[in-house]
Parts: structure tokens; C-alpha cells; sequence
């Protein structure tokens, strides 16, 4: 038999609960969560979208039912991403730079009536163009997206959802210089004040399906592999980050989260900086489509995903689960406490 001395007892810290809760050094909040809301114009709105089991569009006064409900569960922060209804597209997105669309009109119930919530939103224009690309179609083919003439767009969109009431803007259209656009229009209108978390590091994933079908931003031709990222490029993502943080990106996203953990632990070692990971829709729509057939205990893995993108550097987890999952963290640290 092996004398104690040769091997390590790594299972002696493991046999008490209260020595095994001590030893976690992660902890998942219900304030490291952001809960995305889909919104569209009208009224009652209650619109279940078919790919994600307990995800709706709203219109603004049911988000507002929604934000009231999500604020009882611990989470503090929601993003907004706004819906266009197909008769209003165009090939500019025109709908994105109304004054009245529900972006705005959400923003300014929550100012309204008081929510404490921290308010951000997805500046992007995929889903209010004709075409669902996430910006103004170019005439040169290998470009698809005229790169120049569409961030001098989301820098306005961007200024219109801070005058609304946004506490953060996020671009998500990966397109060069949209921090810089943006950060420009804010400075010069009394926004200096409003964070930038941009989406630095967006793949070209196939795990936003679901997402198209919420925000009915599917692209009408081709895909998005002319801005979004090759998940076969590694270090690309240091030098997206490096160039947002450079033009005045204060939190940088990598996205999508639970299949590019490495990307997020690359960026974790090489920047300060805060960072967000987004646990997208067809990560949300698996977990789901796993649990009602009872494979998988739907909680657990919930958590699970969650830390393991806290553990692999995320201080922000935008995820669709947080309405459903704050309340289990709120419970656990009640059951730590005295
Ligand atoms: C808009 C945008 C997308 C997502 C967030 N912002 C879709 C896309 O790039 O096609 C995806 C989110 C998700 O899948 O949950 N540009």
C-alpha cells in the first residue's frame, strides 16, 4: 500500500459542505446579470417567440410589466433590442431613427415610472433594414455593408437612445470605427457621461438563430461573415478589442459565450478592462429544447454555463435566463447567511 506522503489528498477539503462553500472562489450575483427584452410598437403586445419558450416581443407598457417583474428577482439591468415591423423597414432602416419607435418609447415609460434598473441598448440595424443586414448595403459586392456610411448612422441612433433615457449604449454591428462614431456624437451633445459597452468580439455564429427569429433580423441574402468574426481566427479578437478600446470602448462583449470561453480567458489576460459575455439565443434555445425532454436538470446547467463564463473572466453575463435564474442565486445566499 502507498504511504500517505506519496500522493496528495485533494478530497480531504471536499468532505464538508461548509469547507467545500468556503473554498469557492466564484461567485455568480444576480447583479452580474443583464436580461435581454425584445420590443415593437403597439400595445398588449405579448408576442411568444417560437424558438426561445419564455421569451416575448412586448410592446412598451407590457416591457414595463416585464422590468417590474425582473426588478423583484435582483436583477438590475436589461438591454433593449428593438423589433420593426416588416411594412415599416427599409433599406436604410429609417424605423431605427424614429423618435416614437419602442426603443424610445420603452425607454421613456422606465424613466417615467421610476425603475431603478440600469438601462442599455443594442445599437445595431439589422432589424429594421428590408435587407436584415446590420447596416446600409454598399455598392461595392465584397463589402456587402458601407462600413463609413453606417456608423455616421449608429452614432445618431446612439445619441437617440441616450436623449431617451439609455444608461449605456451597445453596438453590435461590428463594424470599424462605430465606438469612435458613437463616442463622438455622445461627447458633442452633453452625453460624456454614457458608457459604450461594445460588441468587440462578435463570431459569425450560427448560434444566433433564434435570435433572427425574435428580432426578425434574419439577412435577407448571404450571412454576416463580411463584419462578424471567423470562428476560425484566434487572435483577431485581441485586435478587435485593442482597436475598441482604443476609440473609447469602457466594456468590451465576447459573443457568443459558453462555445468561446478561450476567447474570453485570451481577452481576460491581456485587458483590464471590464468584460461582458453573451450567452446568446441558441445557447438559451438548447438548454430549453434539452430540459423539456427532461435529459437535463434545466437549473443546474443553467448555473453551471453561468459560472463557467464568470470563471473563464466575465464580470457582465447577458443572458435570457436571468429573470428565470436570479431568483435560485438569491435563494442560495440566503441559505449562506445567518
Ligand atoms: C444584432 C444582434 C444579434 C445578436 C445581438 N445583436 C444578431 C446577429 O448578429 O445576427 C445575437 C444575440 C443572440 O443570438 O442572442 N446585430
Amino acid at each position: 500500500m502507498l504511504g500517505q506522503s506519496q500522493f496528495k489528498r485533494l478530497r480531504r477539503l471536499r468532505g464538508h459542505p461548509v469547507m467545500r462553500q468556503m473554498l469557492q472562489d466564484i461567485v455568480l450575483r444576480a447583479e452580474d446579470l443583464v436580461y435581454p427584452v425584445f420590443v415593437r410598437s403597439g400595445k398588449k403586445i405579448r408576442s411568444a417567440v417560437r424558438s426561445m419558450p419564455g421569451i416575448f416581443q412586448f410592446s412598451p407598457d407590457t416591457a414595463l410589466e416585464e422590468l417590474r417583474a425582473l426588478e423583484q428577482t435582483g436583477v438590475k439591468s436589461f438591454i433593449l433590442f428593438g423589433v420593426t415591423d416588416a411594412r415599416h423597414k427599409d433599406a436604410k432602416g429609417s424605423a431605427a431613427h424614429d423618435t416614437d419607435n419602442a426603443v424610445c418609447r420603452t425607454l421613456e415609460l422606465v424613466r417615467k415610472k421610476n425603475l431603478e434598473l440600469y438601462a442599455m441598448t443594442d445599437v445595431c440595424l439589422c432589424s429594421s433594414t428590408s435587407h436584415g443586414h446590420c447596416g446600409i448595403l454598399s455598392k461595392n459586392a465584397r463589402e456587402v455593408v458601407d462600413n463609413d456610411a453606417t456608423i455616421d448612422r449608429l452614432g445618431e441612433l446612439a445619441l437617440l437612445h441616450a436623449q431617451s433615457g439609455a444608461d449605456l449604449v451597445a453596438p453590435s454591428g461590428m463594424m470599424d470605427g462605430a465606438v469612435a462614431a458613437i463616442r463622438h456624437a455622445l461627447d458633442d451633445s452633453q452625453f460624456k457621461h454614457v458608457p459604450i459597452m461594445s460588441y468587440a468580439v462578435k463570431y459569425a455564429s450560427a448560434f444566433y438563430g433564434p435570435f433572427r427569429d425574435a428580432a426578425d433580423s434574419a439577412p435577407g441574402f448571404g450571412d454576416r461573415s463580411s463584419y462578424q468574426m471567423d470562428p476560425r481566427r484566434r487572435r483577431e479578437s485581441l485586435q478587435e478589442a485593442q482597436a475598441d478600446l482604443d476609440q473609447g470602448a469602457d466594456i468590451l462583449i465576447v459573443k457568443p459565450g459558453l462555445p468561446y470561453l478561450d476567447i474570453l480567458r485570451d481577452l481576460r489576460e491581456a485587458f483590464a478592462a471590464p468584460l461582458a459575455a453573451y450567452h446568446v439565443s441558441g445557447e438559451y434555445a438548447m438548454i430549453k429544447a434539452a430540459a423539456r425532454e427532461k435529459w437535463i436538470d434545466e437549473t443546474a446547467v443553467v448555473l453551471e454555463s453561468l459560472v463557467a463564463m464568470k470563471r473563464a473572466g466575465a464580470n457582465l453575463i447577458l443572458t435570457y435566463f436571468a429573470r428565470q435564474i436570479a431568483p435560485k442565486l438569491q435563494s442560495d445566499s440566503r441559505a449562506q447567511s445567518p
